[in-house]
């Protein structure tokens, strides 16, 4: 089969990805819970021929610092009511929910996934993850975060009892005969019956088999416990933009531990972030990138880097940062930390100086032809298997990628012009997981 490149439409915040996104004179920051808004971003999603939509989320409001309040865009709709009302209202198009295995049950995650696959007619999808913040587990009981090798545990065992559970009943186990007065075949009906370290669920889920089998598994975390999760059971990663020799070496220790764990290599999808700011032409791009960085208020320049590198800073964004000897910032992410290992090489660098390194490194900027280009090379060279687009802003930066990238990428037959029929899993190549039902296992209680 051809290889195809996999395109996801991500939205970070509801104002796009830059966290001024809601500023930019398209936005629309009133209508931030309006489902008409994300009606909107998922059609021209499937204008562009996405093959997903993906929700980003947290189980907080960041306030930890004072800018998240007075400056963040950060109130949304809850991803899986969202998806719901947007399956009514899509055709096509991959439908993914955050869903954190940290805080949350697995039989719930199980009967609403599944839900939300009957709903669209298998288009479901979920991005795990095991959540970063203590504002997380605050909200669930807790004082700080769950430790970051107990929830890659957690979430280990959460994802094996929800596909479990979504093996409950066989494909064909509903009868639903008038005649005889069967609804269910007690032969195709598989009790979980779990006892783990961190859940015991009897099951069965109340929900027939999802049209998938299982919904599309997306995963995002980047530090070794992160790959090893996705190596073993997803079907698609999420990585950080990374510059092109380090991704491909990124992609390559993954393909390697994907074969590790008895799968082919190419059973993982690799899908980088993309943000990408177009216009006309390059320098139109870059005037367009820039006024984006300089709407980043400066409370939000000095408490963003603050944050990232687990230190108090002066709220001057131009005083240069002096390292202190012992944070630990380690239980949030382990995956690099870029601002932490400059400053710990000893540069000479202020909080606006990391702001816009990480800024222009993150962001791909140039006309539609320029950005095909990028996404060519890294598809062709194996440093990825498709991208997360994370627009800066909404509507216009994703806009503009689905009127001015989409058809250069389509042109140059990278992606398709159109959807063809089936299930999610079934158009990005993906093979049904067959049921873990044996036969008569339930049988003998009756
Ligand atoms: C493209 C991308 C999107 C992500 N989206 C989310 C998200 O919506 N919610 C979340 O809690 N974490 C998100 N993450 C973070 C990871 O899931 C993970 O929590 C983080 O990388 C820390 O885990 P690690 O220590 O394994 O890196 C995202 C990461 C990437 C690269």
């Amino acid at each position: 089969m051809t290889r195809r490149l996999l395109l996801g439409a991500f939205l970070f915040h509801p104002g796009g990805s830059h966290v001024s996104g809601w500023r930019h004179e398209s936005a629309e920051p009133h209508r931030h819970v309006d489902i008409d808004y994300y009606a909107e971003f998922a059609a021209t999603a499937e204008r562009g021929v996405f093959d997903t939509i993906f929700l980003a989320d947290g189980l907080y409001f960041w306030d930890r610092f004072p800018s998240g309040v007075d400056h963040y865009g950060q109130t949304r709709l809850e991803p899986l009511t969202l998806l719901s009302a947007l399956a009514a209202r899509t055709q096509h198009i991959g439908l993914a929910a955050t869903i954190s295995t940290s805080y949350n049950e697995p039989y719930h995650v199980a009967r609403a996934l599944a839900s939300l696959d009957h709903i669209s007619g298998g288009r479901a999808a979920w991005n795990l993850v095991t959540s970063r913040y203590d504002e997380e587990a605050r909200n669930f009981g807790g004082d700080g975060h769950l430790d970051h090798a107990l929830r890659y545990e957690r979430g280990a065992e959460f994802v094996d009892l929800v596909q479990q559970l979504w093996d409950s009943w066989a494909d064909d186990a509903i009868i639903a005969d008038r005649e005889s007065g069967l609804f269910a075949d007690a032969d195709k009906l598989q009790v979980a019956d779990h006892r783990g370290a961190h859940f015991a669920v009897r099951g069965p889920l109340n929900i027939s088999r999802p049209p998938q089998g299982y919904p599309v598994l997306f995963q995002a975390g980047g530090s070794e416990a992160g790959q090893e999760l996705a190596a073993a059971t997803a079907d698609a990663v999420f990585a950080r933009a990374l510059p092109i020799a380090e991704a491909q070496r990124f992609a390559a220790g993954l393909r390697e531990r994907v074969v590790a764990h008895g799968r082919e290599a190419d059973e993982l999808a690799i899908l980088p972030q993309l943000r990408p700011v177009v216009a006309r032409s390059a320098a139109e791009a870059h005037d367009l990138a820039s006024g984006i960085l300089a709407s980043t208020p400066a409370a939000i320049i000095v408490e963003d880097v603050a944050h990232s590198i687990g230190q108090t800073l002066s709220d001057d964004p131009d005083a240069v940062i002096v390292l202190a000897p012992d944070t630990d910032i380690s239980n949030e992410s382990r995956s690099p930390n870029r601002r932490l290992a400059r400053l710990q090489a000893g540069e000479r660098l202020t909080a606006r100086d990391l702001y816009a390194q990480s800024f222009w490194e993150s962001v791909t900027v140039g006309s539609a032809s320029q950005i095909a280009d990028e996404v060519q090379e890294r598809f062709e060279s194996h440093a990825a298997d498709g991208f997360v687009v994370q627009a800066l802003t909404q509507p216009s930066g994703f806009r503009e990628f689905v009127d001015l990238v989409v058809p250069e990428l389509q042109h140059r037959g990278l992606t398709r012009t159109a959807y063809e029929e089936g299930t999610l899993r079934e158009r990005l190549g993906l093979a049904r997981p067959a049921g873990r039902v044996r036969v008569g296992a339930a049988s003998s209680s009756h």
